[in-house]
């Protein structure tokens, strides 16, 4: 097993004005190459704010993060940047797709982001990825031309299809019913077991949770319990 995924005492205080509002208060973590990961925890615990840490859109105020043996801490805003367009795939509560582009082509955009404007996109990769989500028959639709869980689903293959390190999902099945709900989460489970792929997902559905290999919980800014091994 590789550690793919190590946070040491990470804090992370927030100014509001003249209030400091600590969103997290030393939290360390060590993420193993394929797992598959839920953080629960109640609203404002912090739970985004360390998403957000991991996938190098937020600093922290203290502490270190390191990624695929790249310290993301240590890095340059430009450094950072380009260590989220190779290592990180995001899936958010709202889909965040380009509403003016297909399936294939935000797809193919997220390829272009990964790889840099003059990077080749891989069709066969895309083709399987769509495939294996049950999309291949939706490649040239648009967004508004798909239903919620397809969108998510879309989304979903986005984030992969660059082969990240780490797949980082903030409440991904948030907007969705409970069908398109299950799907999506199998569609996950799928990845992670057929790719190997690492995901880290925040989760308020316990049968969500459960889906997942591990289970941290978190309240107040810091994690209350590390590891909750689920029995698949
Ligand atoms: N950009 C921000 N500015 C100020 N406070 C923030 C900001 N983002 C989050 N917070 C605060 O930090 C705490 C943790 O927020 P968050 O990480 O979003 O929690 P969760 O995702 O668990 O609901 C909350 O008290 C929230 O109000
Ligand atoms: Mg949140």
């Amino acid at each position: 097993m590789r550690t793919i995924l190590k946070a040491e005492n990470l804090q992370k205080t927030y100014r509001v004005g003249s209030v400091d509002v600590h969103a997290l208060r030393g939290v360390s973590l060590d993420v193993e190459e394929g797992d598959f990961l839920a953080i629960m925890g109640p609203s404002g615990c912090g739970k985004s704010t360390l998403l957000h840490l991991f996938g190098g859109l937020l600093t922290p105020t203290a502490g270190r993060i390191v990624i695929d043996d790249e310290d993301l801490t240590a890095a340059t805003d430009a450094q950072r940047t380009d260590i989220r367009r190779r290592k990180i795939g995001f899936v958010f509560q709202r889909f965040n797709l380009f509403p003016t582009l297909s399936a294939d082509g935000n797809l193919r955009l997220a390829e272009r982001i990964h790889a840099g404007s003059n990077g080749a996109g891989n069709a066969e990769r895309r083709r399987e990825v769509l495939t294996l989500l049950q999309l291949e028959d939706k490649m040239h639709h648009k967004p508004l031309e798909m239903s919620g869980g397809e969108q998510q689903r879309v989304a979903l293959a986005r984030a992969v299809v660059t082969s990240p390190a780490i797949i980082l999902a903030d409440e991904p099945t948030g907007n969705l019913d409970t069908e398109n709900s299950a799907i999506v989460l199998n569609m996950f489970q799928e990845m992670n077991y057929r790719f190997n792929q690492t995901i880290i997902m925040i989760t308020h559905n316990p049968e969500a949770a459960a889906m997942c290999r591990r289970i941290i919980q978190m309240r107040d800014g810091q994690i209350v319990a590390p590891n909750v091994v689920v029995q698949i």
